[in-house]
């Protein structure tokens, strides 16, 4: 299997969430289909499916599939089942804003038909989480085509973790100009950090390039500032689980530290965030909820035998805070932002509310318009 298959999708008898395994990743490329919430919960969870964008298509088809095995008629008892799955998936990871984002706009759908028939709340819940899934592959395209603007071909590109194909439905986000600049010719030649310690760099972004026919080279963590120093990389492209509105964002740990020796050896550091990933509720990097996973995972999970002493303290933060003055710029489908980000995202949102027929006012924006 190709793993330019989706990601996610619902399964052909629309009953199952269908997901490509990501913990069976590079050994085994494998799908599997999720009928209940809690099988949904657990594989967002244990990141069988992953990346923000992917968490929130997950969420919606899950929230529909709620609906689907709710087994009642009556509408209120209806609502309450459907809310109660919906906060339930919400609980799976915190950072990630895609997830809420996609439980909320589930739950509005829901909430407006409130009280109407179970049939037709059901037909509105699998319109919605379909219409999830389709613009998450639209949006990721134009992310790849604006972010194609700031790239040269023949460039060398550093990535961290996996915000590629695997981490949303098609193309990716911070692969994204990658995939369309392949397309056109360019050529890049595309470094991974490994990304310590869930591995999703090697395991999953270099398989997913390389199966696509891309250059790739995959370094450890710790080699990312030698490869900037040596002249090896013109841009650094990550995706983000949180952007908040001035522009910090949150994204797997170690991001924080590249975009310092990016600043440092003056390489631009990119983030790539469809609008979805754009938190203005969240004022800076300070409030956004960092998740924190098991020491095992940084002790034992990928060793034959565990390389740290038995019960020995861990600190295992899943993601960090970039600060917006180490961002160059962020790659959003409705144009790029530029510092000062707090106008910029502003804007970039004002557009959104646009072109969905609703209205706003304009701020240092480039790109797609
Ligand atoms: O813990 P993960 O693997 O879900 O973390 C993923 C990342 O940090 C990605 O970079 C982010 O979700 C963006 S995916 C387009």
């Amino acid at each position: 299997m190709s793993v330019t298959e989706d990601t996610v999708r619902l399964s052909r008898d629309g009953r199952a969430l269908d997901i490509i395994d990501q913990t069976l990743l590079p050994g085994r490329a494998e799908r599997v289909q999720l009928r209940t919430t809690e099988e949904i919960w657990d594989a967002i969870r244990r990141l069988r499916v992953r990346g923000a964008p992917a968490i929130g298509v997950s969420a919606a088809f899950g929230f529909y599939l709620a609906a689907l095995n709710a087994l009642t008629e009556d509408p209120e008892e209806f609502w309450r089942l459907c809310t109660e799955a919906g906060k339930y998936l919400n609980s799976a990871r915190p950072t990630a804003v895609n997830l809420s984002w996609a439980v909320r706009r589930m739950q509005s759908v829901l909430d407006s038909m409130r009280g109407e028939s179970v049939a037709a709340q059901r037909e509105a819940l699998r319109r919605e989480a379909n219409a999830v899934y389709e613009e998450d592959k639209a949006v990721c395209r134009r992310i790849g085509e604006n972010g194609l603007t700031l790239l040269e071909p023949g460039m060398g590109i550093l990535t961290h973790c996996n915000a590629g194909r695997l981490a949303a439905v098609q193309l990716g986000t911070a692969t994204a100009p990658i995939y369309v600049g392949e397309e056109k010719g360019y050529g890049f030649h595309v470094f991974c950090d490994e990304t310590r310690p869930l591995l999703q760099g090697i395991r999953l972004t270099s398989y997913e390039l390389t199966d696509a026919g891309i250059d790739t080279t995959v370094i450890c963590d710790n080699m990312a500032p030698t490869v900037m120093r040596r002249g090896m990389v013109q841009a650094v492209l990550v995706g983000c689980d949180r952007v908040a509105a001035n522009g910090d964002t949150a994204n797997k740990i170690g991001t924080g530290g590249v975009a310092l020796a990016a600043r440092r050896y003056g390489v631009p550091f990119y983030v790539c965030a469809p609008s979805s990933t754009i938190d203005m509720e969240t004022r800076t990097g300070e409030e956004i909820v960092i998740e924190e996973r098991g020491g095992e995972e940084i002790t034992s999970m990928w060793y034959r035998e565990p390389m740290a002493p038995a019960g020995v303290r861990t600190f295992n933060p899943s993601f960090d805070v970039t600060d917006a003055a180490d961002i160059t710029a962020i790659i959003t489908e409705y144009g790029i932002a530029y510092p000062p980000y707090e106008q910029s995202l502003a804007e970039i949102m004002r557009r959104k509310r646009e072109e969905n027929g609703l209205s706003g006012q304009s701020a240092g924006i480039g790109g797609h318009s």
